[in-house]
């Protein structure tokens, strides 16, 4: 079978047909997705709080990042692998030019990077040496201390501008795939419309190119489960069937549902 491309996306993105991500952290759930045709692995940063009890991903190190990306990598040879750069590893341009090389030499295909215009030329510098990257805007949780906390963004007219100009730039400056995470659902249509490289919503609507949810959050493991999650393995009954569940409502348009968007 051939592997999932930055291409493969882009031709799901221009046919208006969806494709899956899941943010997972080890080799045998890598390995699941992969039989159930999950289009892109996302190892997130999120793991500082679904696998080691930190309250948030602020304390997540590059070694931690590593370690799981490497799990995954191991688990799967079909989809695209993504890793989040943890918080303040691409503070400078060749900061993360030094972080974005270990975290592709681990496994990766792809980095994703948190923030806005400042990233213009991070993402500029990465793109043109051969590292593919993954914007995230909206509610971006490094930021939780400076946000005050994982609340919706760009509720406002200024805040929703701000967030649709940072995405247009990005994407001129090469970014190849865009996180929106909690922010209403017009917002995401807007932005999914203005920009070239696909949207991976979570928490941001049905009219995104793709959706993302944490694996923790699909198995229901998550005590306080985020409003635009779901547990699905209630109703599949096991693990494959859950991920199968997920992929298949997410390609028909079932899910995410008005209860799981923010307006
Ligand atoms: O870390 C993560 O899992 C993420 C997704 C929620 C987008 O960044
Ligand atoms: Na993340």
């Amino acid at each position: 079978e051939k592997p999932i491309t930055i291409n493969t996306l882009r031709r799901m993105k221009a046919d208006g047909e969806k494709f899956i991500t899941v943010s997972l952290y080890d080799a045998p759930m890598a390995a699941m997705a992969q039989k159930t045709g999950v289009e892109v692995l996302l190892v997130g940063d999120s793991l500082g709080m679904t696998v080691l009890g930190f309250d948030s991903t602020v304390p997540v190190t590059m070694e931690q990042m590593i370690y799981h990306v490497e799990a995954v990598r191991r688990g799967n040879n079909k989809s695209l692998i993504m890793g989040d750069m943890p918080f303040m590893t691409y503070g400078t341009p060749t900061q993360a030019l030094e972080n974005a090389t270990r975290i592709m030499q681990a496994g990766a295909h792809m980095v994703k990077l948190e923030g806005g215009a400042w990233l213009a030329d991070t993402v500029e510098m990465l793109s043109e040496r051969g590292i593919p990257v993954c914007a995230h805007l909206g509610l971006t949780p490094q930021y939780v201390n400076k946000l005050g906390g994982f609340r919706v963004q760009g509720r406002d007219d200024t805040q929703a501008e701000a967030i649709l100009n940072d995405a247009k730039l990005l994407d001129q400056c090469g970014a190849d795939l865009l996180v929106l995470e909690c922010v209403p659902s017009e917002l995401a249509k807007r932005i999914t419309a203005a920009v070239s490289m696909p949207t991976i919503g979570i928490g941001a609507g049905r009219d995104c190119d793709a959706q993302v949810l944490v694996i923790n959050d699909i198995l229901g493991l998550t005590e306080q489960p985020p409003k635009f999650s779901k547990n699905f393995l209630v109703e599949a009954g096991d693990i494959p069937g859950a991920l199968r569940k997920y992929a298949a409502d997410v390609k028909s348009g079932i899910f995410p549902a008005e209860e799981h968007t923010f307006s």
